[in-house]
Formats: C-alpha cells, structure tokens, sequence
C-alpha cells in the first residue's frame, strides 16, 4: 500500500498556527487596511469572535489578537487592521500581498457574540475605530436577523475617511442578493466623526446622553426589557458606553452568563 505522507502537516504541532494565504488587501487610509485570508477546512468560528494572527519573524510566530470581520459562512476570513508604524507586527503585516503566508491561530473565542445575550428586539453594536471589525461579522450573520427585529451599528472615529471600511461593508451588504434582502429596513448604520468637519460630529456618549441617536432612528430610549448591546472600541470608550446602559438598567452578560450587553476592548492588532 502506498501512503503519502504530508510534510509540512507532521512537522507542525497540531495546537501550533496554521499557515494561510493571503487573497486580498484593501488599504482606506495611512493608518487602516483590510486583508482577506483562505479559511482552513475545519475553521469554525461564531460570528464576533477574534483568534490570533500573525507572521514569522526571525524563524518564531509574531501573533496578535485579531476580530474575525467576516460571517462565519464565508468561505474566506477577512481582518481589519490599523498601522502602527514601528508596531513589531502591523509595520510587516500592513505589506502583505496576495499570494503570502500568513499565520492562523486554531482556536477563535471572545464574548462579542449572540449566544452571550438574552433574546431582545433591538440589537446595539457600538464601535469606534477598530472596533467595527466584530460588527463587520455580525451584521453580516443571517442569525442575527432571525434573533433581532432591529440591528443598530454605530462607528465613531477621529477622521472621516477611517469610516470607509464600515460604509463600504454596511454598503456590499445590502446589495448582497440573500444578507440585502433580511437587513432590509432592519439594519441601521449611525456613523459620526470627532476631528474633522463631517455631516454628524460628536462621540457616541454624546449622542446616547442628548436622545440624538433615538431621535434619528425613531426609536425610544434604551430599555432593558428590549434592547440588547455590543461595545467594542478603547478602554475609556467602553468604560463611558458601559455606564449609560448601566444607568439604562442594562447588565453585563458572558458566554457563561448571558445577560443585556456585553464588551470587549478592539484590539491594537
Ligand atoms: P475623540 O476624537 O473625541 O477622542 P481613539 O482613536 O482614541 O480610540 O478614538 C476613536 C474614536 O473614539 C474617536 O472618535 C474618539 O473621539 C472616540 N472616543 C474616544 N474616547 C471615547 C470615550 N470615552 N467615549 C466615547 N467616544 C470616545
């Protein structure tokens, strides 16, 4: 009997990264790309949830935490990155062109996914910069629809065009034949911008304390019987998000204990 034997897969821990090809690269701005890499067989993941990615440097794995932006039907994973200039792994990462290796953590996790909320009508998604990345998934899982009559995703950033990955996502998704049609009239997109001239300018806090994000989705104010939230963004973002729905009477859920919102600081990548 003849038994070929792959190399490359016995000489690899089975816990150790997986070696994955990168498909294609968006850059929006000096400072935020996007990539998209061939998803192993046996990749399973919940939309929302981050794994580790990362490069070779000098012979040993370089691996950070990365949001998984892409539904978990998709054939291929997508990220979301910024670029730090002498950041040890986004300086290497932000030149990756299709055709490279890059490496893939086994093991997603995190807590920014529906089995860690209790069932609710509104679904808030609460972002600023990076921490889009979780919600690109969300939004775009069909099970979120079925869970959720209303589907709000908010992305605040200093400068107008760091808003370009969400309006081109929240965009491609609605003229997607099948994602289009469920999100139709169900999906809010409540972007704004802090450092530049822009239509709407302001911090998210800003607009959940003064009523304008109600009073533009014509929805009411938040309410624990109903609405369910996301926050996903800077440690001081988070912190100040996190104590208005606490004050709306919203408490923190885990996948352990599901509850009214749950959050999880973006990852500096
Ligand atoms: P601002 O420009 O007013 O600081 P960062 O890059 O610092 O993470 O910020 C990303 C976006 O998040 C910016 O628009 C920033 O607004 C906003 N932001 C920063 N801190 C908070 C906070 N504590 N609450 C709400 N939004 C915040």
């Amino acid at each position: 009997m003849n038994v070929t034997i792959d190399r490359k897969i016995l000489s690899r821990p089975a816990s150790g990264p997986t070696e994955e090809t990168v498909l294609a690269v968006t850059h929006y701005t000096d400072f935020l790309f996007s990539f998209r890499l061939s998803r192993p067989a046996g990749f399973r993941f919940r939309s929302g949830e981050f794994v580790m990615l990362g490069l070779e440097v000098d012979g040993k794995p370089l691996m950070r935490a990365y949001s998984i932006a892409s539904p978990n039907w998709d054939e291929e994973l997508e990220f979301f990155s910024i670029k730090v200039p002498d950041g040890p792994l986004t300086s290497r990462l932000q030149g990756v062109k299709p055709g490279d290796k890059v490496l893939l953590g086994r093991k997603p996790v995190g807590t920014l996914v529906l089995d860690a909320l209790k069932p609710g009508k509104n679904l808030y998604l609460f972002s600023t910069g990076t921490g889009f990345a979780p919600f690109a998934s969300v939004i775009r899982d069909p099970e979120t629809y079925d869970k959720f009559e209303r589907v709000i995703v908010t992305h605040t950033c200093r400068e107008a065009a760091e808003l370009d990955y969400s309006k081109w996502t929240v965009g491609k998704m609605m003229e997607h034949e099948f994602l289009g049609e469920l999100a139709d009239g169900k999906l809010y997109y409540f972007e704004s911008v802090t450092r530049e001239p822009y239509f709407r300018n302001g911090r998210i806090t800003t607009f959940i304390e003064n009523g304008t994000l109600f009073e533009t989705l014509g929805l009411p104010p938040l309410d624990a019987e109903g609405d369910r939230a996301m926050i996903c963004g800077s440690t001081a973002m988070i912190r100040d998000v996190r104590a208005l729905l606490v004050t709306a009477g919203l408490t923190e859920g885990s996948n352990a204990m599901p509850a009214e919102f749950v959050v999880e600081k973006a990852f500096v990548g």
